[in-house]
């Protein structure tokens, strides 16, 4: 379990606490939560353990027993991921994840992905690796991982578009005068989900459901044109697929990740044990509204898309300057509408190069990072 103390990682954990009789933890991943990792520790009993940041190692000793293996450090991640297990389950935020990925993708049967920016930035990296070691990848992204259970039900040449939803985000109803003045705390409060910081900012400007249209194209190989938005402010629809005889299936459940988490896990089985009641039992979905997007009102959405169609380090530049900008912006050093003049002119001022190595995913991250500090530094601060 990678990420084991984040937002998706923890709701993992709960999904397991369900299934006890079906699963055994075999080792918690985390940067530099030790607190929760040691809590997590003791009701699950893992082999080992992995905490990258080597400084809360000492600490950590103290607080688990010690026939427990502690794994430090990068080199020491990429340990912990070459061990043998049966399913790898991917929470970490951000690109840090994709190396762990690449090394479990060659040593687990099967790969439960949470983690978007991994294929944002390398998916074909991610499933060349994935198809060298007959490795099952399943998304666990809501939306993906609804995509995942409706096209199993028909044939590639049957399907006309495919359709994720948006929920648009904390700042939706805002005018341009109120996201000039938006704070931190405001967009950390979705209406609908519960997650990481970044990813519920991301999901305020719509950067997130650029990434998972991404994640669409990469998954399941359809072209972007055939990918479409709809924005659906409830969550209660994930994705839906439209056939070429004009039928539509969608899919539907509550906006609560275990669902989806518990799906992976049980995979090619159903044993729901999360929840047990329908959605239509209440007057949610007589509620429920869809519509298009409103790409002037997401800038930041028009250019994600953009710069997928370019299929170049793009997406690379991208994610790390979203990631940094957020960063700043999470910090107060940023207004939430400089997001969007950041990340456009890192994007515009970025040399297009193809990418086709881990080592050139990293240089054009780093690349990214420095040029988005630099900027803030001069423009912003
Ligand atoms: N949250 C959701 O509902 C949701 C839904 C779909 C997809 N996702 C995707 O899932 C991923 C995780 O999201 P999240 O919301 O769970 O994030 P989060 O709450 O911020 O948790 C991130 C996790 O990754 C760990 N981590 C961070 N940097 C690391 C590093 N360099 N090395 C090793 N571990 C590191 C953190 O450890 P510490 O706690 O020790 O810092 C934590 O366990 C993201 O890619 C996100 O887009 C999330």
């Amino acid at each position: 379990m990678f990420g084991s103390t984040g937002s998706v990682g923890a709701n993992a954990l709960d999904v397991l606490g369900e299934h006890k009789k079906d699963f055994r933890v075999q080792g918690l991943c985390t940067c530099r939560n030790v607190g929760k990792l040691a809590q997590q520790v003791s009701r699950f009993k893992p082999q080992s353990v992995c905490v990258v940041d080597e400084t809360k190692v000492t600490r950590l000793r103290g607080m688990i027993p010690n026939t427990v293996r502690i794994f430090s450090g990068r080199s020491g991640l990429l340990e912990f991921a070459a061990q043998n297990a049966d399913i790898a389950f991917m929470a970490i935020s951000g690109i840090a994840c994709l190396e762990p990925l690449l090394v479990s993708l060659q040593f687990s049967r099967c790969v439960a992905l949470a983690n978007k920016e991994s294929l944002v930035v390398a998916g074909k990296l991610v499933r060349r690796q994935a198809k060298l070691h007959n490795t099952l990848l399943l998304p666990v992204d809501s939306e993906i991982n609804a995509l995942f259970q409706l096209l199993k039900t028909v044939k590639k040449d049957e399907i006309n578009r495919v359709h994720i939803t948006a929920s648009g985000g904390a700042l939706y109803a805002c005018t341009p005068a109120q996201l000039r003045k938006v704070k931190a705390k405001q967009v950390l409060a979705h209406p609908t989900w519960r997650m990481g910081r970044r990813i519920t900012v991301d999901s305020a400007t719509l950067v997130n459901k650029g990434f998972e249209v991404i994640e669409t194209h990469e998954f399941f190989d359809i072209d972007y044109d055939r990918i479409n938005i709809i924005v659906h402010r409830e969550s209660l629809m994930h994705a839906a697929i439209e056939l070429n005889d004009g039928t539509f299936f969608s899919c539907f459940y509550e906006p609560d990740m275990r669902i989806p988490i518990e799906y992976a896990f049980c995979y090619p089985r159903r044993n729901g044990k999360i929840r047990k009641k329908g959605i239509f039992n209440g007057k949610k979905v007589q509620n429920c509204t869809f519509g298009p997007v409103d790409f002037k009102k997401f800038p930041l959405l028009k250019l994600v898309l953009a710069a997928a169609k370019k299929g170049d380090n793009a997406l690379t530049v991208l994610n790390a300057s979203d990631e940094v900008a957020v960063d700043s912006f999470l910090k107060e050093r940023i207004a939430f509408t400089d997001l969007y003049p950041i990340l456009e002119y890192v994007y515009t001022h970025s040399p297009h190069r193809k990418i086709s190595t881990l080592d050139e995913v990293i240089y054009w991250d780093t690349w990214a990072r420095n040029k988005t500090k630099e900027y803030i530094e001069k423009k912003c601060c």
